[in-house]
């Protein structure tokens, strides 16, 4: 059962709802009059996509990209790849990146300056969860959900070796489920 392997609930499906309504409408408000393309980077940000998207009033379209991630380790390599790229051309256009969690900072400054080259009109950055006792790259947030302690979390798209996305909730794992190694 799932839910065993967590050691307990960080942020309730209430707590990201209500958090999820206030940064729609923030960019609401900053956008407001104007297009945007939301870019969600899979896998980890599908659901924060989805429910991000329905809260918004503005006129916006969707596109999604994958870079390469953890794998099934829960330490970052380092070295980051496009897997999958945009459908559109961003040149000229509003772009926002919607992530799920910004950890060491590695694939999202590597991200973000390869979009930058495309030439968007304006770019900003939307993430989720934010870990910053482990940035180790500097990034520029303009929409954070929430800030999270050094733990490896998951649920509500962020995986462990692919599993526990579907939970409806961030949990806190269990060390032993990955073997205690790091964080
Ligand atoms: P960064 O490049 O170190 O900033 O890592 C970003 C990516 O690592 C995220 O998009 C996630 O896929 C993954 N990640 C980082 N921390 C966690 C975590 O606590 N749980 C699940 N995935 C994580
Ligand atoms: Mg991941």
């Amino acid at each position: 059962m799932m839910h065993n392997d967590i050691e307990r609930v960080l942020l309730s499906e209430q707590e990201l709802a209500a958090r999820i309504r206030e940064i729609a409408g923030e960019i609401n408000r900053d956008y407001a009059g104007q297009s945007l393309m939301l870019i969600s980077v899979l896998r980890g940000s599908f659901i924060f996509m989805a429910d991000l998207v329905r809260c918004l009033t503005i006129s916006c379209t969707v596109d999604f990209m994958a870079v390469s991630s953890y794998g099934k380790k829960s330490k970052s390599s380092g070295a980051v790849q496009i897997t999958k790229d945009l459908s559109d051309d961003i040149a000229g256009k509003n772009i926002l990146i919607v992530e799920d969690i910004l950890d060491s900072g590695n694939t999202l400054s590597y991200l973000m300056k390869t979009l930058s080259a495309r030439s968007p009109r304006s770019m900003r950055l939307c993430t989720l969860l934010d870990k910053p006792s482990r940035r180790t790259k500097p990034v520029e947030v303009h929409y954070r959900g929430f800030v999270v302690p050094d733990e490896f979390v998951v649920g509500y798209g962020l995986d462990y070796a692919e599993r526990y996305r579907n939970l409806p909730y961030i949990g806190i794992l269990k060390p032993q489920v990955y073997g205690g190694e790091g964080k």
